[in-house]
């Protein structure tokens, strides 16, 4: 087994003049960013320890074993493409002259009453969802399950592109959603879009399948509410329409929560240890947002500023972390398997007094911000304009 020790908070900076790109902690040395509270729901971890090592010949072959029930139980969740809604369902029409200039003129009197630290979310949003190639590519990080071809007939193979193809949508509908409201600077998104894409992502699942799937079952119920909470808001804020395509992002990501729940439970029930010490590890290492990495090429914090603002609406917040936890503890039946021992019956009981924990932490992290006052950031999705951060 090899292991090695990344520094995990690293941002590609845009190269200054006659110099390469090069790696830097934000952390370090950025003053401002300094009162912000260590928020535990998105926030990622200092340091992830980097374990590379093939899944075992015997944790293999579960996988192998649970072809057949993966493509009876898990396949059919996701949707035939015909029945599939498209971004162009909730988009002015191009192809009617008539009414296009009138649609996209409503489209922007509804966005209008919206206030800028929505669309930092909604932005913040688009670009983790845009940053779909890093996910499909992390999913085929994992052994036993990876899309060995590109057209692999094997389940696994199937599910995860037709995954990827479902979410493909998310991204392309808020992208030109954002573009015709007119709200943002659209230039400054593309950018981060393509920093981000190509910084990749460290969620700490060492090439596993029982780690991935832990980590993708947590994100995906994280994305449901999210853009639940995005819906929610639009509604209140006066554009219909948005809260329509915000909450039927939220309806696929649900069905994709499903999907990754019942692969852990799968695993639980026929390698009750290997799941448990996994859903204990993933926890340990605290689950990274999968767009941490991103950047503007000037905001050194933009994904802890992002993760602010989400706090500060209400969109995400450290709550939704400990509650995700709890719902899983419970949609997996954890306190009530059985018969674990040793390491097994630690991970249990550590995972299943987690979320309580968590609740705890963030409290006294809640506490410790508030004493250091409101403070404004500036974002440049917004052309440079500020947002108070409480
Ligand atoms: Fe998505
Ligand atoms: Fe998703």
């Amino acid at each position: 087994m090899q292991t090695a020790v990344l520094s995990h908070h690293h941002l590609l900076l845009p190269p200054a003049k006659n110099q390469y790109p090069r790696r830097i902690s934000p952390g370090i040395n950025v003053a401002a960013g300094r009162r912000l509270s260590r928020i535990w729901a998105v926030a990622a971890p200092q340091q992830l320890r980097r374990v590379t090592h093939p899944l075992p010949p015997e944790k293999a072959e579960v996988f192998e074993s649970l072809e057949e029930w993966a493509r009876d139980s898990v396949l059919p969740i996701l949707k035939p493409v015909e029945e599939c809604w498209q971004p162009e369902d909730f988009l002015p029409d191009p192809a009617d002259s008539d009414a296009f200039e009138d649609q996209i003129r409503d489209l922007r009197a509804r966005t209008a009453g919206l206030p800028d630290e929505y669309f930092v979310i909604l932005v913040g949003d688009m670009i983790t969802e845009d940053a779909l190639p890093t996910y499909q590519t992390m999913i085929n990080t994992l052994d036993a399950v990876r899309d060995e071809s590109g057209c692999s007939s094997k389940p696994w193979a199937v599910w995860t592109r037709s995954w990827t193809a479902e979410e493909n949508r998310h991204g392309d509908l808020l992208g030109k959603y954002l573009y015709l409201s007119g709200r943002v600077d659209m230039r400054m998104v593309s950018k981060t879009v393509q920093y981000l894409i190509g910084a990749g992502m460290n969620p700490g699942t060492d090439n596993n399948p029982y780690l991935g799937f832990v980590y993708t079952s947590f994100q995906e119920r994280a994305t449901f509410i999210s853009h639940g909470n995005t819906a929610r808001m639009a509604k209140e804020g006066g554009d219909p329409t948005l809260a329509r395509v915000c909450g039927t992002i939220a309806a696929d990501e649900k069905r994709h929560e499903i999907a990754y729940a019942k692969i852990v439970e799968k695993l639980l029930e026929v390698d009750p240890t290997g799941a448990m010490l996994a859903i204990e590890d993933m926890m340990k290492k605290k689950i990274a947002m999968p767009a941490h990495l991103m950047h503007d090429g000037r905001d050194l914090r933009l994904f802890d500023h992002f993760a602010a603002v989400a706090q500060k609406l209400g969109v995400y917040t450290a709550a939704d972390y400990a509650d995700i936890l709890e719902f899983l503890v419970g949609r997996w039946k954890l306190e009530k398997i059985g018969g674990l021992a040793g390491d097994a019956a630690r991970a249990q009981d550590f995972v299943c007094g987690l979320a309580q924990r968590i609740r705890k932490l963030q409290e006294r992290a809640d506490e410790r911000a508030r004493r250091s006052g409101p403070h404004n950031v500036r974002f440049s999705w917004i052309f440079d304009r500020e947002v108070s951060l409480p």
